[in-house]
């Protein structure tokens, strides 16, 4: 047997044309485009990259793109100013305040600053808060994203047994109470867990957002289990060159999975995409109250 690929690319894609078909929606009831701001503080070359990207995306489906750069030793205060500003912006429907911060800046501090109606990402703990207690909410993009490749490829998950691996703010709890709340049987696996092995060959879903390359064996995986693998890794190879793999020893994974998203290719494409639906979500929210 042989996992069925999880496309998230082509699932990417069919979800930002869906945003833009509610865009142009949007745009024709309320006479504008919504807009998302994105804050970056330093100059950390792999946020500029994701900054670049969510700039194109935005382009791409009629979402107004704002950024502001700041530099790497800018003052907290100033960066708290600058939140409060967009806050009061009309036009800003989205702020996106880029992560990692300097060490210098608190980032709680920052994040619980955004209006909530604002917080595309889902990181205020406002938007937190609700999640967990089962009220709407804007939902970080990389577990919504997670949750809509696993409905394609199971439907109902209901008394399903799932893992997640990892239990950061951004992946590893809202992933767990999305799959809570549908009402999958939920367990957080972390780095002090005992046997996990043990917790992955029970699972019906697996998803893995740890940062550790290959630490989810093929040989772990329950035969038929759904497998979606967060973890962007950029591991050197024998010949000096470099390659990006997940969490999942995909090759083992493959044999035994039933679904499996590969790296690159799988949840990465959908983070954008749910930021995009995630903006359009805001826009129309603020639009009407
Ligand atoms: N850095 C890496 N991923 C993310 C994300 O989804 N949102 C923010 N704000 N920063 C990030």
């Amino acid at each position: 047997m042989s996992a069925t690929l999880i496309d998230g690319k082509a699932r990417a894609a069919a979800l930002r044309a869906e945003v833009a078909i509610g865009v142009a929606a949007f745009v024709a009831a309320h006479g504008r485009a919504p807009g998302l701001t994105v804050v970056l503080v330093g100059d950390d070359a792999a946020s500029a990259v994701y900054v670049g990207a969510k700039g194109k995306a935005c382009r791409e489906v009629g979402i107004i793109s704002g950024e502001h750069r700041l530099p790497a030793d800018a003052a907290q205060a100033d960066l708290l100013a600058l939140v409060a500003q967009l806050n009061a912006d009309d036009a800003v429907d989205g702020i996106l305040v880029q992560l990692p911060l300097p060490r210098h800046i608190d980032a709680d501090k920052v994040i619980a600053a955004i209006d909530a109606a604002k917080d595309v990402d889902g990181f205020t703990p406002i938007n937190a808060g609700k999640l967990a207690i089962g009220q709407p909410a804007l939902v970080p993009c990389t577990p919504s994203g997670c949750m809509r490749l696993i409905r394609d490829a199971l439907g109902d998950i209901s008394g399903a047994q799932a893992l997640v691996i990892g239990r950061s703010s951004i992946v590893g709890k809202p992933m767990a109470a999305l799959l809570t709340a549908a009402s999958a049987t939920v367990t957080i696996a972390h780095s002090r867990t005992r046997d996990l092995a043990g917790h992955v060959a029970r699972a019906d879903i697996v998803v893995a957002a740890v940062g550790v390359p290959g630490m989810v064996k093929g040989e772990w995986i329950k035969p038929g289990a759904c497998v979606i693998d967060v973890g962007i890794n950029r591991i050197a190879l024998a010949d000096g060159k470099t390659r990006l793999v997940g969490d999942v020893d995909f090759d083992g994974a493959l044999a035994r999975a039933g679904w499996i998203t590969p790296v690159p290719g799988g949840v990465g494409p959908m983070t954008i995409a749910c930021l995009l639906a995630n903006t359009l979500e805001a826009a129309r929210a603020r639009a009407t109250t």
